[in-house]
């Protein structure tokens, strides 16, 4: 089993009712060994029509976020949450989350395995942390999912409605984080093999 694979697999997914609604599946993509992962929550428009996670507003700051901080974006993972975009951006709900993420999100994670995982938002964060978070609370903090470091940051769609970059807003919050995902990487060891141990196997899932 490898990525492309699975991406293969996600295609024709209709394990839950998002299915219905998309125009495809947007599986995550990058560098099938990164040491970074970003997770979002779900697909918007602009990825729904082109097949590609973080490629409309949103994605396009990340993009700049990433090259302020002097990290390509070839170099990184990013997914999301759900692979279907939910109707009219809505948040998807708990059922959606559970049966997108024990199919694909998980071994996602556990081909890549990267050694820092960015949770982007409340509902990523929520995931990896097994409980209801304020972002606000959350962000710029380290956790630990299944011996993976994990470091919520703000979605960037929320940053693109609050513009302020004034000191303490959050989008000088954000640019303190990523200079902190980078700090981290570059004190970690280079990747040898794979960090995590098969989450999949895991009675939780
Ligand atoms: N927002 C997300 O959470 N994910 C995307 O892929 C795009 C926008």
């Amino acid at each position: 089993m490898n990525l492309e694979l699975l991406r293969a697999q996600a295609q024709t997914c209709t394990a839950c009712r998002l299915a219905e609604g998309r125009t495809q599946v947007v599986f995550g993509e990058g560098r099938p060994d990164a040491r970074l992962m970003f997770v979002g929550e779900g697909p918007g428009e602009e990825e729904d029509k082109q097949g590609r996670p973080f490629v409309g507003k949103a994605g396009q700051l990340l993009d700049r976020i990433l090259e302020a901080a002097g990290i390509p974006r070839e170099t990184v993972y990013i997914t999301n949450i759900v692979k279907c975009r939910p109707p009219g951006n809505r948040t998807p709900l708990p059922d959606e989350a559970k049966a997108c993420t024990s199919r694909w999100l998980v071994k996602e994670i556990e081909m890549v395995s990267p050694q820092v995982i960015v949770p982007l938002g409340a509902v990523a964060a929520e995931f990896f942390l097994g409980e209801k978070v304020s972002i606000t609370k959350v962000r710029g903090n380290w956790y630990d999912w299944h011996g993976i470091k994990v470091f919520p940051m703000f979605h960037p769609a929320y940053l693109l409605r609050n513009p302020s970059r004034a000191p303490g807003s959050p989008k000088h919050l954000t640019w303190l984080d990523i200079q902190e995902v980078k700090r981290a990487l570059e004190a970690l060891p280079p990747k040898e093999g794979k960090a995590v141990r098969p989450v999949s196997q895991d009675p939780l899932f």
